[in-house]
């Protein structure tokens, strides 16, 4: 039988196993000790004052959103080359998503592209660049146009825990970060997580009361808001995967480096680029191809599993087809989606694996 090359993989040992089952048998689920215990680590891994952990990086964002006071009749400047939830939670905040293109090179928004949108739009408030695939976005291009409109910066860093833009780390870089802990990503939690980190005092306030019912500390429910709170068995998981992240993060760029050996002199495959000002974390690792969907087919009859991130682009998906007026062409974004790849990435992928998977692309455009 084939050995398979998974695509993913998801770490447990016994330590994870023993803080968790600690957890259940405290009998304390919500709002305890484990969940502030993160935020502290989180907030000092990203080097800012305050961290909120909350039920996912969807509720991150929307939390981080409203706390910023985006609303109806709010233009937000987002990518499309993303995954869906960047934009959903605009558009659930009944603002406008305007969509920017990506760099062709890094695949993070064009700061070009932002100048223009930022202009034409009729009202803009806030951008959200992502840190795509663990590379921060071009983050000086980014804060010109922000800078110039004075719009909030809300960093989605879903993808990039431990990234750093110029030594600084991700999640530091505008007025708010926002993380994912799904269990595919750098660090997880044993299930769903977010959290979001900001230095601004009363943003991070607001978000801790809108994720506890829009109560504040003494309980009244100052505002209205719904349930997005953090588990204490996630967060016991949470603070034992964080303790891992720097070694898992170096791992990932060696297996990047590794690929990148590999399949250097293969024409038909464009590998990632990396910014020099940055370090790029390889939540995934992405080439493109001319033949992508032959390509996967091949890889996966040979046991080699792959995903793609993403086709289609945010704005040409069904629900966006509804929600917006009109569908900008974006076509970098679009162009891309169609030739990208995400080859198997994650920290103990081991050198046999990625060799195989090098050369079975380089056999297929032999
Ligand atoms: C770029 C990006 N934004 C937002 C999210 C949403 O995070 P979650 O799945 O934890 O809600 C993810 C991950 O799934 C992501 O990759």
């Amino acid at each position: 039988m084939t050995e398979q090359v998974p695509f993913t993989d998801v770490y447990v040992d016994d330590t994870i196993v023993e803080r968790v089952v600690e957890t259940v048998e405290s009998r304390r689920y919500v709002k305890g000790p484990r969940v502030e215990e993160l935020e502290a680590q989180f907030a000092e891994t990203c080097g800012v004052d305050h961290a909120v952990g909350v039920s996912s990086g969807t509720a991150a964002l929307y939390l981080t959103m409203k706390a910023a006071g985006i609303g109806p009749g709010d233009d937000v400047l987002v990518p499309a080359h993303t995954f869906f939830a960047t934009v959903s939670p605009v558009v659930e905040l009944g603002a406008n998503p305007v969509f920017v293109d990506v760099d062709p090179q890094t695949y993070t928004m064009s700061g070009t592209d932002l100048a223009e949108k930022a202009e034409d739009a009729e009202s803009p408030e806030a951008v959200v660049p992502v840190h795509l695939y663990g590379q921060p976005a071009a983050m000086d291009a980014i804060h010109g146009v922000s800078d110039a409109h004075d719009l909030t910066v809300i960093e989605d860093s879903c993808q990039a825990h431990g990234a750093t833009y110029r030594g600084d780390p991700t999640g530091s870089l505008g007025d708010a970060g926002c993380f994912s802990f799904y269990p595919s990503k750098n660090m997880t939690v044993a299930g769903d997580g977010g959290i979001l980190v900001t230095d601004d005092a009363d943003l991070a306030r607001t978000a801790r009361e809108l994720r506890n019912h829009g109560r504040d500390g003494e309980g009244n429910h100052v505002r209205v808001g719904l349930n997005h709170r953090m588990n204490e068995t996630s967060a016991a998981a949470g603070i034992e995967q964080l303790s891992h992240l720097a070694d898992w993060n170096a791992e990932r760029a060696a297996a990047a480096e590794r690929y990148n050996e590999r399949l250097d002199d293969v024409d038909a495959v464009e590998l990632p680029m990396q910014m020099d000002d940055a370090t790029h974390v390889y939540h995934l690792y992405v080439v493109q191809v001319p033949d992508r969907d032959g390509l996967r087919t091949h890889l996966d009859a040979k046991g080699i599993q792959t995903g793609v991130h993403y086709d289609p682009p945010v704005h040409q998906t069904p629900a966006m087809r509804d929600a917006l007026d009109e569908i900008p062409s974006l076509p970098v974004t679009e162009e891309l989606s169609k030739r990208i790849v995400s080859l198997p990435m994650h920290p103990r992928i081991t050198d046999e694996e990625i060799d195989r998977v090098a050369s079975e692309i380089r056999g297929y455009h032999e």
